[in-house]
């Protein structure tokens, strides 16, 4: 549904009761999108507000869905613009929302920025939000972000990935079976966006092992399919390409 004709802003339900909120933005050639995913339950859970100048598209797109007073958590993978910035207007215009992010993050960034004070979510911490439980996984700089956290819904499996798996384009389908690591390992080649961490691989398998079914990718389509066999081949990518930097760069002796 397309929610704003100017924009070309649209809500897609991708997954039962989770709608895909996408804004095209011509911020590098060829176009980008900026996704908010919004958890529909008794405790409704936006996650990524989006940037602060789409503020009002974004609180139009979630009317179309539900009344946005009625939303109780609001929070994003990593503190950046287009994760927290419109977080303020969401928080005054629904008055019972509680701001979240991962600890580290909510110590140096959401409790200083936030209008009210934020949960600082612990790794592997779950919570109920209604009929489902989320869960959290601190993902430090990965992709980029000490801060950085993933949330994964347990009842669809669905991984709110954030930046992995980001996708430049602005027209693409809200939800494809089709493999999306070609288009962001293109991302990846074009803008260098993943922090050179010795964890990632770690990390990368620590997600794989939840088995998502879904990837509600920040940028690009949600990808529907064996999300662990695309995890770990996006950790084999960065791994190969480790071993190829490591290889041309000259051996330091004292
Ligand atoms: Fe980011
Ligand atoms: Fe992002």
């Amino acid at each position: 549904m397309i929610t704003n004709q100017e924009t070309g802003t649209h809500v897609d339900e991708v997954a039962a009761g989770i709608y895909r909120i996408c804004t095209p933005l011509d911020i590098i050639p060829g176009g980008f999108t900026v996704n908010s995913y919004l958890i529909a339950d008794d405790e409704p859970l936006l996650f990524h507000t989006g940037y602060r100048r789409l503020f009002p598209i974004t609180l139009e797109a979630i009317g179309k869905v539900m009344p946005v007073e009625t939303l109780r958590w609001i929070g994003g993978s990593h503190f950046e613009g287009d994760e927290y910035a419109a977080l303020n207007g969401f928080l005054a215009a629904a008055p019972e929302a509680t701001p979240f992010g991962t600890e580290i993050g909510v110590m140096t960034s959401i409790n200083d920025f936030a209008d009210r004070p934020a949960r600082g979510l612990r790794d592997g911490e779950e919570f109920s939000i209604g009929s489902r439980r989320m869960k959290w996984l601190y993902t430090p700089h990965v992709p980029h972000g000490w801060d950085c956290g993933i949330l994964f819904d347990l009842s669809t499996q669905t991984l709110l990935c954030g930046d992995l798996f980001t996708q430049p384009g602005a027209n693409m389908p809200p939800v494809t079976e089709s493999e999306v690591l070609t288009a962001s390992e293109g991302m990846r080649g074009m803008m260098d966006y993943y922090a050179h961490a010795t964890g990632t691989s770690s990390i990368l398998e620590r997600l794989a092992g939840l088995h998502p079914s879904m990837l509600a990718c920040q940028h690009g389509s949600a990808y529907r399919g064996d999300g662990a066999a695309l995890i770990r081949e996006l950790a084999g990518t960065i791994e190969k390409g480790n071993g190829k930097l490591s290889a041309r760069l000259p051996v330091m002796t004292a």
